[in-house]
């Protein structure tokens, strides 16, 4: 099983970035946890993050035939993109939409997703450990989806 992990923009500041909202890991920090949970599961990783939209829409169109599923957090790019929506309705992969804050308890313009709508899941608020949460679930679906 292959998943494609994509984080959006300014994630790569994770652990300078506001810490008392992000927390204090470093976003390869928390990108070894999850490849270190993969390895568990016997599940094969890539991750990719970009600050740009377009890099992010392009990983997306070509994950279809070499990825199971993605997991995704879109960032700012979340209550903003209709491109990536459009992408991940294309491709028709599975993914799991994360976010390491509860996006519902901040201000209003982040509480709609143009992204949910598009994936199984989401989950919010649980920091860096939303992605092995995340990746536990994708991998229940996607095992699910191999029974039927
Ligand atoms: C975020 C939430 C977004 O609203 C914000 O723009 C981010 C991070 C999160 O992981 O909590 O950049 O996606």
């Amino acid at each position: 099983m292959k998943i494609l992990v994509l984080n959006g923009p300014n994630l790569n500041l994770l652990g300078k970035r506001e810490p008392g909202l992000y927390g204090t890991q470093g976003l390869d920090e928390i990108m070894s946890s999850m490849q270190a949970a993969a390895e568990q599961m016997g599940v094969q990783l890539d991750c990719f993050q970009s600050n740009e939209e377009g890099a992010l829409v392009s990983r997306i169109g070509e994950a279809s035939g070499t990825y199971d599923g993605v997991i995704f957090n879109p960032a700012a790019y979340t209550h903003t993109s209709i491109a990536l929506r459009d992408a991940l309705l294309a491709v028709d992969l599975p993914c799991v939409e994360v976010h390491l804050s509860n996006t519902h308890r901040r201000e209003e313009f982040r509480h709609t997703s143009l992204t949910a709508p598009a994936c199984v899941g989401q989950i919010m608020g649980f920091g860096g450990k939303g992605y092995v949460l995340a990746l536990e679930g994708l991998v229940e679906y996607l095992q699910s989806m191999k029974e039927d």
